[in-house]
């Protein structure tokens, strides 16, 4: 059984690309985490202030605990880890855990990082490190980046 796990939220498929790449690189377990609510209205709704005081993912039903690493993925919205990447981090039993942020996004963001950083460290995980896969991210780029993470 994998030791890795990835856990991931993607609205347009480039997270789940990269997810993809790591969970076959890296030979985690796999899963997409899936929202409340139905359809891309809905989903984007989630980019609202207002929402963040509510639950935004369904926490999947597994025992984090197994895991060493755990690889957390999502989008990059408005600068920060997309809302259902905040409220799995929020949520989650991660106490713990090691922890490795991937966003894909457009560029790089400082302000993502921050967030992320302070999201894992109140859940009480440690993040091992932190990336944003940029637009047409080859399978060696992502490779490579969380290689380096990891290392
Ligand atoms: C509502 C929304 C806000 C976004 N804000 C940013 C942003 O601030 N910075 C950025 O680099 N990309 C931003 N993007 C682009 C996405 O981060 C990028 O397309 C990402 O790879 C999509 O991941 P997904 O296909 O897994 O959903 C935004 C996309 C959406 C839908």
């Amino acid at each position: 059984m994998a030791k890795n796990l990835v856990v991931y939220f993607s609205l347009t498929g480039n997270t789940a690309k990269a997810a993809g790449i790591i969970a076959g690189e890296f030979k985690a377990d796999s899963i997409k985490l899936d929202t409340h609510g139905k359809g891309f209205l809905k989903v984007l709704s989630h980019h609202s202030r207002k929402y963040l005081g509510r639950e935004i993912v369904k926490l999947p039903d597994i025992d984090l605990g197994k895991y060493d690493v755990i690889f957390i993925g999502g989008p990059v919205w408005s600068s920060k880890p997309a809302p259902a990447v905040r409220d799995f981090l929020k949520r989650a039993n991660l106490k713990g855990k090691k922890v490795v942020v991937f966003l894909t996004g457009h560029k790089s963001s400082v302000i993502a990082e921050k967030v992320s950083r302070e999201f894992v460290e109140k859940a009480g995980a440690k993040l091992l490190g932190f990336t944003v896969l940029e637009r047409h991210f080859s399978n060696e780029d992502v490779v490579k980046q969380i290689r380096d993470i990891i290392k």
